[in-house]
């Protein structure tokens, strides 16, 4: 059947005429981005697609839309897209195109921050290691013969190609509305010479050249050109001014938290602070804001940076690893969020003017023509709260705040009266099931294989070599694990073979950790810290008479990421010596050392969800404890129910772990030092990734997250290789499971209803309200703790204080038992005011969800 001439061509040009109207003209001027003619307040939310599983992408994407963001930024990990020189790969957690359209389809718009440098914390910053090794190459410069450039302009042009046959740019109808070429370059600029000025001029070149119809960005470039707009990236954005006059004011990494190391404490950043922050940047005249991260996830496999980055990412971000909303942070940041919507247009159209309100205190108050009016009140105070005059009422700022007035009457919101719920989110934890239920009725059993590796040359040597290699120069990263082997021979007449005493091997290493066996045995370990990754391991061993083999096995753990010249500093051996002979001591460095590159499990595939044949397992349902160079293997059911699910590794020394052949990465449960963290944290003043810090004396990572989506519905096989020796019988899964709920309000908070604000600004705006809800398809069954009066402490350890109303409990059950939600209201009615008249009350709520 032919289709009528007529008819064809209508709806050719009605597909046309479609595609043009979706195409939008993305510009800017000094006040904010344009998006087809109108000004736009975006918030921006960082969610990097290989932190996370494809299954797992659309409700991230759709929980951050819920939290009030407008816009997914990502960077573009190009070691993950480029294993080998032109052979490029977009499958599972890099499949950037459909990532793309999942935030397309929520109807939100992209930041694509291409770099390809990205630092990240991300193992060699993003670049491919393959790179360091093309003859002539320096990262990031301008270089004879420009290998760096001609691979990086390759590559951005293959994601900017990418993405226009995929029609992904604004211009061609698609969410990317802005792209990022280098990142952070400004800090080190210096440290390249002339060649890193003309680097940076040709970067920002290439990529306008790339003619994408949407801005470029460069952040912390602080000499961008007038091409591309520069942008700030800190704790605190308020303060900065682009370079150009006529570009918008753009905050690419706002951090509302931070990274962890091994070993190290773990970093919290409150959400007082946070909202501080951000209210700060908009009423300074900020227009875009991006939270690095948003969701910050996982570095699977052995993706992290650093040295010493954890294999979790979750980086106390709104949307925690396992992709469950963070609270209070989330809805706190959430109900900032609809109250600087809500003063979108006048700021956006309208003039601003500051006012002083106190030394310390400062309005920025918005008008436009029509006599609508909007204001920013802060306390910049870091001590004392203030109660400030702003229009003829007056104003209870607590320190460090910010207050939200859409209206110039109503504070609807302010930063440090953080009334949103938390929610108490429990591990728990869950034996391994065995998939196969035993014939011989020990039903209970699991069945381990296990593989001990020999320590030192497990085959046919790499090569041998007089001296000490650079570890990374040698695997190339193509695993974490290099053997350095020797042997020493002991003559009869050492006298340390006769008198008791041993010897002392000494080992300096530049990173980034170390097992040493003498003769098989493992004598000691160390690593560094990644402050200082030289480090230096000393211990007694045992030498016998005659031939003597020493095996060093040294580790990788996450690639440096950033800094001048990153891609050149190296790991692994750099001094052997062992002291207590007759001569003194012995310098082994010079010696001939005989090298085997990576694992004899690795080379056999032993982690593979398939095809296990190779190797002499040995089956048992007592697999070896305390056992060093150990793989072990399961076959395990999923854990019931449909929670995230966190891999229990306590009580295991150091390794790697896979699920079906999944990398679910480096295990470490690593203490960290037992000093330098706070009981309560002060949201108060300046924060910095020191200052509010907990888990001294624990491990800094414990719980490893398998994302559901990698659980055959039996038969999983979890593979784990134990390098220094654990007990694989405490191994457990956990289920992460939101078990309670908990919020704590104050009478004179300012319970705004900000969903139906300001239609609903009735009196009853005015009662404070305590919000709960529980998870859906749960409901509220217990109330473990209420107290209208003064009470203290956080989520999980409320306490009474001296004024308490005993009915607390009673009025909050009757609102709220068997309820998925309730709302309380501190009204007289419900609770006794005269209690202690002189107190100003609160009520604080705890409550199970099941
Ligand atoms: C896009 O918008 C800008 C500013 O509003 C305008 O100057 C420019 O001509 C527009 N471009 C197109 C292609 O419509
Ligand atoms: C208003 O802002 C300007 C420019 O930032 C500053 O110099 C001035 O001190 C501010 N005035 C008040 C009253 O805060
Ligand atoms: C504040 O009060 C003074 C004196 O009563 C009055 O002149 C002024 O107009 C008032 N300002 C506003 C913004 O209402
Ligand atoms: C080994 O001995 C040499 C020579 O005395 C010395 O320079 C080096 O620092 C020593 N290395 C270690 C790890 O002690
Ligand atoms: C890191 O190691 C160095 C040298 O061993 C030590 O001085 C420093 O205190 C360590 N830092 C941390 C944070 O453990
Ligand atoms: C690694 O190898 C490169 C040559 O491929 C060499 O220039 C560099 O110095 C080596 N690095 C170290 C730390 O030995
Ligand atoms: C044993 O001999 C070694 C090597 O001579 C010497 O360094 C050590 O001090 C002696 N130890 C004792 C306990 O005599
Ligand atoms: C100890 O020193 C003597 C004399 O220098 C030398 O002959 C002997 O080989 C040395 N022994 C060792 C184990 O290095
Ligand atoms: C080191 O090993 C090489 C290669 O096996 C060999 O030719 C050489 O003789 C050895 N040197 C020493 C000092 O043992
Ligand atoms: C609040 O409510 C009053 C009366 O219901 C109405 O006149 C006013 O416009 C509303 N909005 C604001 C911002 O006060
Ligand atoms: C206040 O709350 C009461 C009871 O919940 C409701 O009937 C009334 O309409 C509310 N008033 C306003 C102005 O929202
Ligand atoms: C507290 O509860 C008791 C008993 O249910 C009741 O008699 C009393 O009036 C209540 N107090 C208040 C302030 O509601």
């Amino acid at each position: 059947m032919k289709l009528p001439w007529l008819l064809f061509s209508l709806l050719l040009s009605l597909t046309l005429w479609s595609a043009m109207a979706m195409a939008s003209n993305v510009s800017y001027d000094s006040r904010s981005l344009i998006i087809d003619g109108q000004r736009k307040l975006l918030i921006s939310a960082a969610i990097h697609y290989p932190r996370s599983v494809p299954g797992m992408w659309p409700n991230l994407v759709q929980t951050a839309k819920e939290g009030g963001v407008d816009v997914i930024e990502t960077y573009v990990f190009w070691n993950g897209h480029e294993p080998s020189p032109g052979n490029y790969y977009f499958g599972g957690r890099y499949d950037l195109v459909k990532f793309v359209k999942i935030v397309e389809q929520a109807g939100m718009y992209l930041i694509l921050r291409i770099g390809p440098f990205v630092a990240a914390e991300w193992y060699f910053g993003g670049v491919p290691v393959w790179l360091h090794y093309v003859p002539g190459t320096v990262f990031r410069t301008e270089n004879e013969p420009f290998k760096f450039q001609y691979h990086m302009q390759k590559f951005t042009a293959f994601i900017v190609n990418l993405m226009k046959q995929e029609k992904l740019f604004a211009s061609q109808g698609g969410p990317i509305i802005l792209a990022q070429i280098e990142n952070e370059y400004g800090y080190y600029e210096k440290d390249y010479g002339d060649g890193g000025k003309q680097y940076a001029m040709w970067a920002a070149s290439m990529a306008v050249s790339q003619n994408i119809g949407v801005p470029w960005i460069m952040c912390q470039q602080f000499d961008a050109p007038e091409s591309v707009i520069n942008t700030c990236n800190s704790f605190y954005c308020d303060q900065f001014t682009p370079i150009y006059p006529n570009k918008p004011k753009i905050w690419t990494e706002n951090w509302p938290g931070w990274f962890q190391t091994f070993g190290a404490r773990n970093p919290h950043r409150p959400a007082e602070d946070i909202a501080y922050s951000v209210a700060r940047f908009f009423q300074k005249g900020g227009s875009v804001q991006n939270y690095y991260m948003y969701h910050g996830g996982t570095n699977f496999g052995r993706t992290s940076g650093g040295p010493f980055i954890t294999t979790s990412y979750d980086y106390e971000a709104p949307i925690d690893e396992y992709g469950l909303p963070r609270l209070p942070k989330w809805g706190h940041l959430k109900q900032l969020h609809r109250a600087i919507k809500l003063c979108e247009h006048i700021m956006l159209n309208g003039e601003r003017i500051n006012v002083s309100l106190g030394p310390s205190q400062e309005a920025d108050v918005y008008t436009d023509s029509s006599g609508a009016c909007a204001a920013f009140i802060a306390n910049m105070d870091d001590k004392n709260d203030k109660t400030v005059e702003f229009r003829n009422v007056s104003y209870h700022l607590p320190a460090w705040s910010v207050s939200i007035l859409p209206d110039c009457k109503n504070a609807v919101f302010n930063t440090a009266k953080v009334g949103y719920q938390s929610s108490v989110v429990e591990m728990l934890p869950e034996s391994l099931q065995p998939s196969v239920v035993s014939p011989d009725k020990s039903f209970k059993d699991l069945k381990w294989d296990v593989f001990v590796e020999k320590p030192g040359i497990w085959a046919e040597a790499d090569f041998v070599k007089n001296g000490l290699v650079d570890h990374i120069n040698t695997t190339k990263f193509t695993t974490d694990y290099l053997w350095y082997t020797t042997s020493i021979f002991v003559g009869e007449t050492e006298a340390f073979l006769k008198n008791g005493s041993s010897p002392v091997l000494l080992i300096e290493s530049k990173g980034h950790a170390l097992h040493a066996f003498v003769n098989q045995e493992l004598q000691a370990s160390a690593s560094g810290n990644g402050t200082h990754p030289p480090f230096k391991l000393k211990t007694p061993i045992s030498l016998k008479a005659g031939k003597n083999e020493i095996a060093l096995l040294s580790m990788t753990v996450g690639l440096q990421n950033a800094g001048s010249f990153y891609e050149w500093v190296g790991a692994g051996l750099t001094s052997v010596n062992i002291t207590g002979f007759n001569n003194g001591t012995i310098d082994l460095s010079a010696y001939n050392w005989t090298y085997k590159i990576g694992l004899q499990g690795e080379h056999l595939g032993l982690y593979k969800g398939d095809g296990l044949g190779n190797a002499n397992w040995v089956l048992t349902s007592e697999p070896p404890r305390k056992q060093p160079l150990t793989w072990y293997k399961v076959n395990v059911d999923p854990p019931p129910g449909d929670e995230p699910i966190g891999l229990d590794m306590i009580d295991m020394g150091k390794g790697l772990a896979w699920l079906n052949g999944e990398e679910i990465g480096r295990y470490w449960p690593r203490k960290s030092p037992n000093h330098g963290c706070v009981k309560e944290c002060n949201y108060r003043g300046k924060f910095d990734p020191d200052k509010c810090n907990t888990g001294c004396g624990g491990p800094t990572q414990r719980w490893y997250h398998v994302p559901r989506s990698w659980f055959k519905q039996s038969g999983n096989v979890l593979v784990i290789f134990e390098e220094k020796g654990g007990d694989p019988l405490k191994i457990k899964f956990s289920r992460r499971k939101i078990t309670g709920v908990c919020a704590i309000v104050a009478e004179n908070y300012p319970s705004i209803d900000l969903e139906s604000w300001p239609e609903g600004n009735g009196s009853n705006n005015t009662i404070a309200t305590v919000h709960l809800r529980c998870p859906e398809g749960t409901h509220i069954s217990t109330v473990n703790f209420a107290s209208f009066g003064n009470p203290t402490g956080s989520c999980g350890s409320y306490t009474q204080g001296n004024c308490h109303d005993p009915n607390s409990t009673s009025v909050v059950e009757k609102v709220c038992l068997n309820q998925n939600k309730c709302a309380i209201e501190l009204t007289e009615e419900k609770f006794n005011e005269d209690l202690c008249p002189s107190v100003p009350k609160k009520l604080a709520v705890e409550a199970v969800c099941s």
